[in-house]
């Protein structure tokens, strides 16, 4: 069982030939609205993925709230453990994807910013029969230690993706059987630089000195490095065509916790996540491009149609 405690959010999305620089007005496209949150899309992932998948967070006592609730659980993830907070909002994530598929993303948390340590403390029993715990930086810091050390008091393998990017303590490192941070957020909580590839060995092990167990750091198009304390691997991306990245990394990690809780190598996850991730970036919007478990197993004969073929 995979428990995944983070942020949900309703996603309200422009696409736009390009993303607006500061003080720029673009007149985009069309504008939905999708069911999203790392918390909440790595949880959906996890359960499409054929995960017994629970979400520990909160919404706001609203529509927006009730939606996102029952969007997760149509797709499998219990969510009796998303509480509902009368006096804030739902998060939301106003979002411009641009046609490069790259996005721009602001969260306003609402309700994600009041999930407490105290709630999640009552929620303990939940971790005894837990094999992975899956946690992100769109809650409080303090909630998010609190989930790590219930984890390590359950023998729960922990995978923390340190997204959006913020800094982070020594005690929290300690926690962490893995971490799962991209260039740039692994460039702030280390603070060197990680651009090039032996850059981003150095920087992540520092971290490994820190405390950290092992990083798995996710790079774009040029796909992910796994570090251990002697030793590091690149797993090289599949060349598609981005439509919107945009809970790329939210699936990827998703992919990960379940293949691990599956009992699978992290190598045979990594390979796993690597095919989730590049599905996701084909198809729009954050929980609508999560691939289910049937269409991974397609996965060759998809990526021979869907292979980016220079035009
Ligand atoms: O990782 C993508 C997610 O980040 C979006 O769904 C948005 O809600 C923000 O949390």
């Amino acid at each position: 069982m995979v428990i995944v405690v983070g942020s949900l959010n309703m996603d309200l999305v422009v696409r736009a030939p390009k993303i607006p620089r500061p003080g720029e007005t673009v007149l985009g496209t069309d504008f939905t609205q999708i069911p999203g949150g790392k918390g909440a899309n790595q949880a959906d992932a996890c359960s499409k993925l054929g995960a017994d998948t629970k979400m520990l967070g909160a919404v706001g006592k609203d529509t927006m709230g009730s939606f996102l609730k029952e969007s997760l659980k149509k797709d499998g993830v219990d969510v009796e453990k998303v509480l509902e907070k009368k006096d804030y909002p739902t998060g939301i994530a106003a979002i411009v994807v641009e046609d490069s598929g790259n996005n721009a993303i602001t969260v306003a948390p609402g309700a994600n910013s009041q999930f407490t340590t105290k709630d999640l403390a009552e929620m303990e029993s939940v971790f005894q029969n837990a094999d992975v715990l899956l946690v992100q930086l769109e809650t409080p810091v303090e909630t998010v230690r609190e989930a790590l050390k219930l984890a390590k008091k359950h023998n729960v393998t922990t995978i923390l993706n340190p997204a959006p990017a913020a800094l982070l303590d020594d005690e929290i490192f300690s926690l962490v059987d893995i971490l799962t941070p991209n260039e740039t957020e692994l460039e702030l909580l280390s603070g060197l630089p990680s651009t090039t590839k032996d850059e981003v060995k150095k920087a992540g092990q520092q971290l490994i000195e820190k405390g950290v167990s092992q990083l798995i750091i996710t790079l774009g198009n040029k796909g992910s490095m796994h570090i251990t304390k002697d030793f590091s691997k690149i797993y090289p991306a599949y060349s598609v065509k981005a439509i919107d990245t945009t809970a790329a990394g939210d699936s990827y990690n998703g992919a990960l916790a379940v293949s691990l809780s599956n009992g699978a190598s992290i190598d045979e996850s990594i390979i796993f996540a690597t095919k989730v991730g590049a599905m996701t970036v084909t198809k729009p919007g954050a929980q609508t491009s999560l691939p289910l478990l049937s269409e991974v197993e397609d996965f060759e004969e998809w990526y021979k149609i869907n292979r980016f073929k220079e035009e």
